[in-house]
């Protein structure tokens, strides 16, 4: 096919990227964490675009030198419309849409939910692409999906979170427990040193194949508080086994609807992604689960995991192929359904 270049601008919460595509091949990927947001135990959403304001410039820079590449080569930007923080958006947003005018190239609005499924069409070696149609459990610090994927751009959302997405489950219950933000990949590191069973939480009632994972938050908040009163030291004792604990009650919540879904649909071709997709109890629940039904799953690599703009330069590269470019009245989304 032909050579197309993309450049890829992601700020939707707290990370910084930007990435270079040539077709569907990362050439760059680039991401700039803040770490500002960990003494305040979450992101804060004026600090986030006040960083992002800093951090662009630089970032693309850095993408189109790692790729090689000059910017007079690129045939379009791509950009992280929505869903996310509005603030931030907007500067990844007013970035793609001034370097696309200036360059008076096409420019290209990205779903980031949508991103984070088509992840998986980046290519890579030894990393098999789902086919269609299939299953994909979306994972983030703001989402929880599972949604039946037919085609890149036939989406339709099955199930999703009533309130806490997974990924705050990680980070509310690591805060419990006094670890900083994010939590999430600290839970699993003392999860893997931990006894699963150790303590056991309740699992929501939640019909259809929605999430809930407040109840299960809360309920974490009163046996620690508990356990507290009795020996001041519980937490510190315990540490691996409480982890353990909770996660494998948020990976068995997970489990428990992915399997409604795929025997619901008939589909055994399974997907995940978003950060949460890093945890190492997913990814071993998800191996399992391809001799227990016989499911063909698909994890992206960590790179795509979190959050990253190579993810939003795939779906710049598909939504080029078919001419689907975006004019310069586009504006910022912060809720922003697939
Ligand atoms: O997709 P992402 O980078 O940003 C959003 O779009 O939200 O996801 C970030 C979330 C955070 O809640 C973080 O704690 C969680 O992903 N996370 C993990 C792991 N790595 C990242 N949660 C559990 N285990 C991990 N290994
Ligand atoms: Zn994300």
């Amino acid at each position: 096919h032909q050579n197309i270049y993309i450049l890829a601008i992601e700020s939707s919460c707290d990370d910084t990227s930007a990435a270079v595509l040539h077709n569907n091949k990362k050439l760059s990927n680039v991401v700039a964490t803040q770490h500002i947001h960990e003494e305040y135990g979450g992101v804060v959403p004026e600090l986030a675009s006040r960083a992002h304001q800093q951090n662009i410039v630089p970032v693309v820079h850095q993408a189109l030198a790692k790729a090689n590449i000059d910017k007079k080569q690129l045939s379009a930007i791509a950009f992280t419309r929505g869903p996310g923080l509005m603030g931030s958006l907007l500067v990844g947003t007013s970035f793609a849409k001034s370097l696309a005018l200036g360059l008076d190239i096409p420019l290209i609005e990205v779903n980031h939910m949508q991103a984070h499924i088509l992840a998986h069409f980046i290519d890579e070696e030894n990393n098999p692409k789902p086919q269609f149609p299939f299953l994909a459990l979306t994972i983030s610090g703001g989402h929880t999906q599972i949604v039946l994927v037919k085609g890149y751009f036939d989406l339709e959302i099955l199930g999703e979170t009533l309130d806490d997405a997974v990924g705050e489950a990680f980070d509310k219950s690591a805060k419990i427990l006094g670890l900083p933000y994010p939590g999430g990949p600290l839970v699993d590191k003392y999860a893997q040193l931990g006894n699963p069973k150790a303590f056991p939480f309740p699992k929501p009632k939640v019909k259809d194949l929605n999430f809930s994972f407040s109840g299960l938050k809360t309920s974490i908040l009163y046996f620690i508080q508990k356990q507290v009163k009795e020996n001041p030291n519980f937490v510190e004792e315990n540490l691996n086994d409480i982890c353990a604990s909770i996660q494998y009650t948020i990976i068995d919540i997970l489990m428990s609807k992915l399997k409604k879904a795929a025997k619901q649909t008939g589909i055994k071709q399974i997907a995940i992604g978003g950060g949460v997709s890093a945890n190492s109890g997913i990814r071993q629940a998800l191996k399992d689960a391809e001799n227990k039904y016989g499911w063909t799953t698909y994890v992206p690599k960590f790179e795509y995991c979190t959050d990253n703009a190579a993810m939003i330069g795939i779906v710049g590269y598909l939504k080029y192929l078919e001419g689907n470019f975006s004019d310069q009245s586009i504006t910022a989304k912060a809720r922003y359904v697939i």
